[in-house]
This record gives structure tokens, sequence and C-alpha cells, in this order.
């Protein structure tokens, strides 16, 4: 099925975008997709801006590309750190609890996830999930969200039948 499985990797990061070091957060978030059963479908890394971000989020959230849009970094309390705007930019309905669910297991790991404002919400008949920008804490956030993720992307295209 055309962009079934498709999932897409975003780093937003001033620094990565200027290719200054290695996206590692958006190596691992590609590598963690992989195991979960997805295909990359893209992987892309864009500077902390909010016209930017919103303009490559609705492009991969079009009909027929990805039905999972992951991105990473940009979550936090920094001036330039924009990423939760850019999603509620392009977002019809948000899912509070699966952002409130990492946040909280991200609070057993360090005291600094209740800085992050990291937003899930649904474009079209995608799901975007925003990720914070390291290597550990998308290890962590994955580790909440991956048992949910098929069925979620099954109920928000309207595939309801294999509800538990
Ligand atoms: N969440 C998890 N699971 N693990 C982490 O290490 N780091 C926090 C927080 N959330 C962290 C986490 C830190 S240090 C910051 S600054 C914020 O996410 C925001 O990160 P971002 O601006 O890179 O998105």
């Amino acid at each position: 099925m055309p962009g079934g499985k498709q999932a897409a990797v975003v780093t937003i990061s001033d620094t990565l975008s200027q290719g200054k070091r290695e996206d590692g957060s958006g190596d691992a978030l590609e590598a963690l997709l992989k195991e979960a059963g997805f295909q990359i479908a893209a992987r892309e890394v864009v500077p902390d801006e909010r016209e930017l971000i919103a303009a490559l989020l609705l492009k991969l959230c079009e009909p027929g590309q990805s039905r999972l849009v992951v991105t990473t970094g940009g979550t936090g309390i920094g001036p330039r750190d924009v990423t939760p705007e850019a999603t509620l930019d392009v977002v019809q309905r948000t899912l509070p609890g699966m952002a409130e669910a990492m946040r909280m297991e991200s609070l057993k790991h360090t005291p600094f996830a209740m800085t992050s404002r990291q937003v899930v919400g649904v474009c079209n008949t995608s799901l975007v999930v925003n990720l914070p920008g390291s290597i550990k804490a998308v290890k962590e956030c994955m580790g909440v969200i991956t048992p949910v993720l098929n069925h979620v992307l099954d109920v928000v295209s309207g595939h309801t039948a294999h509800k538990e």
C-alpha cells in the first residue's frame, strides 16, 4: 500500500543544518524506526525556523507520503526552539496523552524532561511526533510510543478493524 509503513525522520537544529556535526539523534531514530518495521521514506535536517519546519512537515504529511513523521530537536525553552509551534501550525488535532506519556517516562531519567515542550498531533492522515534532540531522549521516548504506533496509525487512517 503506498505510504503504508513509510516514516520520515526530521532533525531540527541550526548547527546540524550547517553540517557542523553528525546527526546522532537522527541516526538513532532511523535505526529504531527500521527496527519497528518502518521504511524510511525521508530523512531531513532543517534549521530552527518555524516557517521552514512547518512547510516541511506539511510536505511530508501529504497524501501518499509518510504516515509517521518524527522530529528530533528544538522542543526546549531556548530562544530558537520552535519545533512545537511549527508542529501546532500544521496539525489538525493533538494527542496530548502521547506527549505526556513520553514526558512522564522521561522524568524517570532526567528532571530536565519537564522542560521539553514536545507535542504529538495528526496532520491529514499522518502522525507527527516531536522528540527532544539527543540520542538518549530519542531512545527513551521511542520506547514509550513504539508499542502503540501501528494501532494509532491504523485508527488515524480510518482502519479500526483490529481494535483491542
Ligand atoms: N527526555 C528524555 N527522555 N531524555 C533526555 O535526556 N533531555 C531533556 C528534555 N527531555 C531529555 C528529555 C533536555 S536536557 C532538554 S533541554 C529538553 O528535552 C529539550 O530538548 P531539545 O530542545 O533538544 O528538544
